[in-house]
Formats: structure tokens, sequence, C-alpha cells
């Protein structure tokens, strides 16, 4: 049996369940009464059986958690939010969570949201400092507030509230890779780099190959129900502008759930998902009638179009990495990059493993890469 998520209020739900029932034969808009279309029915019947959990490739360990937590009944949302706390608590992964690579002030800010199919229901937070799984103040905003994004001081007097302890984020080893990118910033500051100090050379020090990073892991599951639901979480941008929010607590962009159709995730540049509601067009394509992989290909291809010409290669191609996750109810998935080749994690019942992702553009070798500069 379908199990709710933990704290849920099932009567809550129930109730809005039948109000929205009483309500759902007429629509109104600026007063005018419309009829609504009829939806088809949804076929109780139909199940996913194995259930499928897709992730980031940074998720395979996290997608073993998930799975077996829906095996054995868990609600999709509660599983795929055990399995990112994984990452989330993990310090070698400086994409998220404990250990993610700060702003550029040293400090960490983290951005998460969750959505549950079932009742439509989604919570995010965003520039939260201090708590290291965001991802459990996103399903605490989706399940004890009238709110869906709670950000900053807000966000985290929030989570204190529920007894979530506060915390320094910054691991030594993160700490490390944002003064190398502080030193190398610029040689007409007051910050010297441990090179620059020894030898002078400024162009050594500029070429310490620090530079900024997406990182992420989202993850989306259906369980045998067919239930739906998924996660994101992040550090965002490293070295970000303090504040800087970007397309993970954002419902639509960094995530978005359809329980009557499927689930779309991503990574990569925030701002491009932003400037295009791509979960959202992901899911909505889907619901069109176009597979996972086709319809993270074409949305891949609508940002590249709209791509400024700022963030374009000399070829015109955009010059920044993305990449979505999808699964469809019926447990069809895909994972496709702006840059490939690429790998996404998926567990289908079988094993947790790694996928070859579809992708826009081959990225070039080293020679190539060279010569487009
Ligand atoms: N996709 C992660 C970020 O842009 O913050």
């Amino acid at each position: 049996m379908h199990q709710p998520p933990s704290d849920w209020t099932r009567r809550g739900f129930l109730k809005a369940s039948a109000a929205a029932v009483a309500a759902g034969a007429v629509g109104q808009t600026g007063g005018e009464v419309l009829a609504q279309p009829p939806r088809p029915a949804p076929d109780q019947s139909a199940r996913c059986d194995p259930p499928v959990v897709v992730a980031s490739a940074n998720g395979l360990k996290a997608i073993e958690k998930a799975m077996s937590m829906i095996r054995q009944k868990a609600d999709p949302l509660d599983a795929v939010i055990a399995a990112v706390n994984i990452v989330e608590d993990d310090p070698t992964d400086h994409s998220v969570g404990l250990g993610g690579l700060p702003n550029e002030d040293g400090i960490v800010e983290l951005d998460s949201c969750c959505m549950h199919g079932p009742t439509h229901k989604a919570g995010g937070v965003a520039a939260l400092r201090n708590i290291r799984n965001p991802s459990k103040v996103a399903r605490l905003v989706m399940q004890r507030t009238d709110h869906v994004l709670l950000v900053g001081e807000g966000a985290l007097r929030f989570a204190k509230a529920h007894g979530l302890p506060e915390e320094q984020l910054l691991t030594d080893e993160a700490r490390e890779i944002w003064l190398k990118w502080k030193e190398s910033r610029s040689d007409t500051d007051d910050w010297l780099a441990p090179d620059l100090i020894d030898d002078g050379n400024v162009s050594q020090n500029r070429a310490t190959g620090v530079e900024h990073t997406w990182g992420t892991i989202n993850c989306c599951a259906v369980d045998a129900a067919r239930n739906i639901a998924g996660v994101t979480t992040t550090s965002g941008l490293s070295f970000k502008i303090p504040g800087r929010v970007g397309d993970s607590p954002i419902i639509g962009a960094g995530l978005y759930v359809d329980n009557d159709v499927g689930a779309a995730g991503s990574t990569g540049r925030g701002e491009a998902n932003l400037q295009n509601c791509a979960s959202f067009l992901i899911v909505e394509l889907m619901r069109g009638g176009m597979g996972p992989q086709q319809a993270c290909l074409e949305v891949l291809k609508r940002i590249a179009d709209k791509t400024e010409p700022r963030l374009r290669d000399k070829q015109g191609r955009p010059a920044f990495g993305l990449k979505f996750y999808a699964v469809a109810k019926d447990g069809r998935h895909a994972g496709a990059s702006m840059w490939g080749p690429g790998k996404y994690a998926v567990h289908d019942g079988t094993e947790a493993r790694l996928e070859n992702g579809a992708y826009l553009y081959k990225r070039p070798d080293a020679k190539r890469e060279a010569k487009d500069k």
C-alpha cells in the first residue's frame, strides 16, 4: 500500500482532494466561468513494476538507498530524500551539503526543492546556511507550512525551529579550493597565492585551474503504483555572489513532477534553466507524447537557441554544461546533456548502474578545446 511521506497529514490531503473534486467541474478566470476539458481518468490498474529511480551520476550509491526504501513501501518522496541525504552528508562531494563549495565570501549557501507527485505539493529553500540537509528542510516547508519557498535567514530560523542542528559546512578541503580561487582572481588585489610569493610568476598563479562549478544532485523515482517524487539539492555555483539563487530550489526549473506524466530534474548552469523553465518543459513535452530522451534533447536545443552571444563558443554553441534527467510514469528514463558523452545513474530493479546519456554536442578533445580558445 502507498505510504504517505513522513509527518504527512493524510487527513489534510483527503480534505483538500475532496474540495478539489467538488470544485473540479468548472474553473474561473477574471469572473468568467469556463468549462474544464474532461481529463482522462488515470488508469489505476497500470503499474511500474519494478520501480525506477534515476539520478545524476554522483547519485549511484544514493539510488540503492531509494530503491531499497521503495521496495519496503516507503513513499517515493521519503525515498529520494533519504537517498540525496547520503550525498549531502558526504564531505568529499563538493557540489552539495557538507563540504559544498562556498560563495565568494567563503560561506556555504545551499539550495534545494522537492515535489510529491500524488499530492502535487512542493517545498524549497534557497541560500540556506549552516544546515547540511537542505532537502530535509525543503520537505518540511512542503509539509509544515502553507508556503513553497523559504530563503536565507528565514529558512535557517525555520530549520532550527524544527530541530535541525546548525554547523560549519565549510570543510578544510573546500576552504582550500575556495582560497586557491580567491588568490588567483586578480593580480591587482591584495590576495597573494603561494606560487606568486615564491617566484613572482603571475601567469603561473593565474593558471591555477580553479573554475566555477555547478555540481548538484537530482533524484527522481516512480514506485510500483506509479507514484512519482523528486528532489534536487546543491551548494550551487561555486564562488557565487552571496545570495545568488540557482535553479535547484525553483519548482519548474531544477525539478518538476507531475504524477500523471513523469518527472524531470537538472544539474549544471542553473541560470539557463531559470530562463527556460526547463524541467517543467520536459515534463510538458512528455505529456504531449515525447519519450524522456527526446524531451530532454528538445529542451537542450531550445536552450542552445536562446543562449546569449556572451555565453557561446566560437562555433556558436553554448559554452556551459547542463544535464537533464527524466523518468516517465511507465518507467522509461533518460539522461541528456548539452555536452557529452556523459552518464546518469539508474536503478530499474536489477542494480544501480551508470548509463550513457544522450547529448547535443560532443565535448571537444583537449587539442580542439585549446584551438577554440
Ligand atoms: N544547477 C545548480 C545551480 O546552478 O545552482
